[in-house]
């Protein structure tokens, strides 16, 4: 269905009251244009139809899929510090359409070409003291939207932000699945899973099932220059935007013409649909700034790190130091034989002794541990084959870190480093600043400040040939497209809890991360465990997985850097089944997702980039079941060895998670196959091109 344009007279009407300034008038004239005045937008299908319009002089938008109400009528609007706000006397003046069909190429990512088909609809609203015009896209698999304000004053005005109105109104209940915004343990959490009204201030990306569908998620696009935001349940389904706040208080310090990003509303018929239709993420942000993007080197990495975690090796100095010479050289040539792009060493540097959590202030970012020779290993590494990987752990002490940063980045590009992991370490709402006079100021990791430290990280980085992992990071928003050294992050509960997180991750964590936390982009989940019962302080289970679904994460959690994350010992273990990630790309041709539901199971495949290859990653939550695959995703014609890794018939995550097959079969795009995955089970498989 075309858009509709605004009737002309009814624009003269109301530019002639706002040029008289008739402000009783003005809602007369609103009222007058409520039932008239109304633009839409659909989809490309036709099935997802927006409408926008002004209401009581309040512009609101509703969502529609196949006609049945999605999003109820949902306001929109502004509050300032100071000066006029932009939230009511506003009347629909304008309207503009677009529409796109193109496709672009990735540098690396889940697919190498994404398609950008959507129509768009400009509507502007207009008072007496400015306007904001809001930009929709909508795509068969959702829409986004952003604003673009320009409130009376000069442009470069200094304005600050109180309060974003955008609300999601859901038009029905249904379940809904999150994690807390504003605790303290930033993006770190378990998913919960309740009833719609269950929810409050939801980090996003926010999955939802409305009663008889469809499934949604609700999430940001191109967060620069601006404040991250979570949803908020004011009143039963009513969820309005909570813009992180600076620790004065204002929401966003922008100009007085300033641009959002965009508010984006994934929907599906099915789970999976969310998985197969994150494009429109990256689609809504800016096309690659990088000339030279060759230096990207996707891949499998291991490190000096797990070892940290399990309380064997220490970060700082001392008899148990993890990051010694001796032992990266060890893995360095384990790298090497296997193919892998790196070695992680942390603990390299000065500034971990002592309380480095709460101490960030006196990190040194290039001034290696006496017994970490970080020229001798970087040089050996390039002998070998394969690199060091660097880290700046920060511990959330931003000033120190930016007065360090240009020689840090500077050090690690000399030895030939192409790729650091950063680390915001600290509570949520500990991210220390300091200002002019040099007193410490605490912001939120997802705050502006936070957003806008990460963006000069990201800059100066690629400036060095050096892409960035980001752990405890502001969460994914598609900024990897217009960044491409902008390759991974954490912002998940990753594997690290399963050394001592309290509790661990339960067998439903990762086919839930799959349909939330994954949607915004790649995750340094920090697969590949193969010591799966090692003895935990509690005495608990750490890992509550199969070794298949270990091998099986390689392909469901997409990262262009993926880490074999266990000591390097333990892989010996199990030869055959380390195979799998000797073999396993990080930067693929296509990525489907066949089925699933969201915290039970999900099957995902992907062709790799650099040959016919496919390969299949599915596990399961608790409950053990049985899946059948049709290949028809395979290419017509060819044969494929089919190499499986799955969970032996006695296998289960606790009684006997070592329980495996490794078989080889050859099949072609015409057959069927079937599995029984263990609870908290799973299968990988590579299907070799013959
Ligand atoms: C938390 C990170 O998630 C983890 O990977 C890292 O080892 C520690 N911080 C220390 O930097
Ligand atoms: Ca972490």
């Amino acid at each position: 269905m075309p858009p509709i344009q605004t009737p002309r007279e009814v624009k003269a009407f109301v530019a002639a009251l706002l040029f008289a300034g008739f402000c009783a008038s003005c809602a007369a004239a609103q009222d007058a244009q409520e039932d008239t005045v109304r633009a839409s937008v659909a989809s490309p299908d036709g099935r997802i139809l927006v409408e926008i319009w002004s209401e009581a002089g309040e512009p609101h938008y509703a969502v529609t899929l196949d006609g049945e109400p999605v999003l109820a009528p949902s306001q929109l609007g502004f509050r300032f510090a100071s000066g006029p706000n932009l939230e009511d006397g506003l009347a629909l003046t304008e309207t503009s359409t677009a529409s796109r069909d193109e496709t672009w190429e990735q540098v690396w990512g889940e697919r190498r070409f994404v398609r950008d088909h959507h129509n768009e609809l400009a509507a502007v609203f207009e008072n007496a003291d400015g306007s904001i015009t809001v930009r929709f896209r909508v795509f068969d698999t959702g829409l986004g939207f952003r604003f673009e304000v320009e409130r009376g004053e000069d442009g470069d005005a200094p304005v600050v932000i109180t309060d974003e109105l955008t609300e999601f109104m859901l038009a029905r209940s249904g379940e809904a699945w999150w994690t807390p915004a504003s605790e303290f343990n930033r993006y770190e959490y378990i998913y919960s899973h309740g009833r719609v009204e269950e929810a409050a201030n939801a980090h996003t990306p926010f999955t939802l099932r409305l009663d008889d569908g469809p499934y949604l998620s609700i999430h940001e696009a191109a967060l620069v220059n601006y404040s991250g935001m979570h949803v908020d349940q004011r009143r039963d389904r009513q969820f309005e935007v909570e813009l992180r706040p600076w620790s004065d208080g204002g929401k966003v310090r922008t100009s007085a013409h300033f641009t959002t990003p965009w508010r984006t509303l994934q929907i599906g018929d099915e789970a999976v649909d969310l998985i197969n239709g994150t494009d429109l993420i990256l689609n809504l942000n800016e096309p690659n700034q990088l000339e030279d993007t060759s230096w990207l080197e996707p891949g499998v990495y291991v490190g000096i790190w797990w070892g940290m975690h399990l309380n064997e090796y220490s970060w700082g100095s001392g008899p148990n130091h993890g990051a010694t010479t001796e032992r990266t050289r060890d893995y360095l040539d384990f790298a090497a034989e296997n193919g892998f792009v790196g070695v992680l060493v942390e603990g390299w540097n000065l500034g971990w002794d002592g309380d480095w959590f709460n101490n960030g202030d006196i990190i040194d970012f290039t001034t290696p541990y006496p017994d970490f020779d970080l020229d001798g290993l970087a040089a050996y590494a390039q002998e070998v084959g394969t690199r060091l990987i660097g880290h700046h752990e920060t511990s959330a002490a931003i000033t120190n870190y930016e007065n360090q940063m240009a020689d840090a980045f500077a050090l690690y590009e000399r030895v030939g480093i192409r790729a650091v992991k950063t680390g915001y370490v600290d509570d949520a709402g500990e991210y220390m600043r300091r200002d002019e006079d040099g007193h410490a100021r605490y912001e939120w990791h997802d705050s502006q400040f936070a957003v806008e430290h990460h963006q000069r990280v990201i800059e100066l980085a690629a400036q060095h040939r050096i892409a960035i992992n980001a752990h405890e990071p502001v969460k994914d928003t598609g900024l990897r497209r217009t960044w491409p050294n902008a390759m991974t992050r954490e912002g998940v509960r990753g594997q690290e809890f399963n050394a001592w997180g309290d509790p661990p991750n339960g067998p439903a964590h990762t086919p839930t991360i799959a349909f939330t936390r994954m949607l915004s982009g790649p995750a340094d989940f920090t697969p590949g465990i193969f010591d799966l019962t090692f003895e935990r302080a509690d005495g608990r289970r750490g890992v509550q997985t199969t070794l298949a679904k270990q091998l099986a994460l390689y392909v469901v959690l997409y990262s262009p850097l993926q880490m074999a994350a266990d000591l390097i010992e333990n892989y010996d273990a199990h030869p055959d089944m380390f195979q799998f990630i000797r073999d396993v790309p990080a930067d693929w041709e296509e990525s489907i997702a066949l089925a699933g539901e969201i915290g039970d199971h999900v099957v995902q495949v992907r062709k790799d980039r650099n040959s016919e290859d496919w390969y299949l990653g599915a596990i399961t939550g608790e409950q053990a079941r049985s899946i059948e695959v049709m290949l028809d995703f395979l290419e017509e014609g060819r044969t494929y060895e089919a190499q499986i890794y799955r969970d032996g018939p006695d296998a289960h995550w606790f009684d006997a998670p070592y329980d495996y097959v490794v078989e080889r079969r050859t099949v072609t795009a015409a057959d069927t196959l079937n599995f029984d995955l263990a609870a908290s089970g799973g299968v990988a498989i590579r299907f070799a091109s013959q």
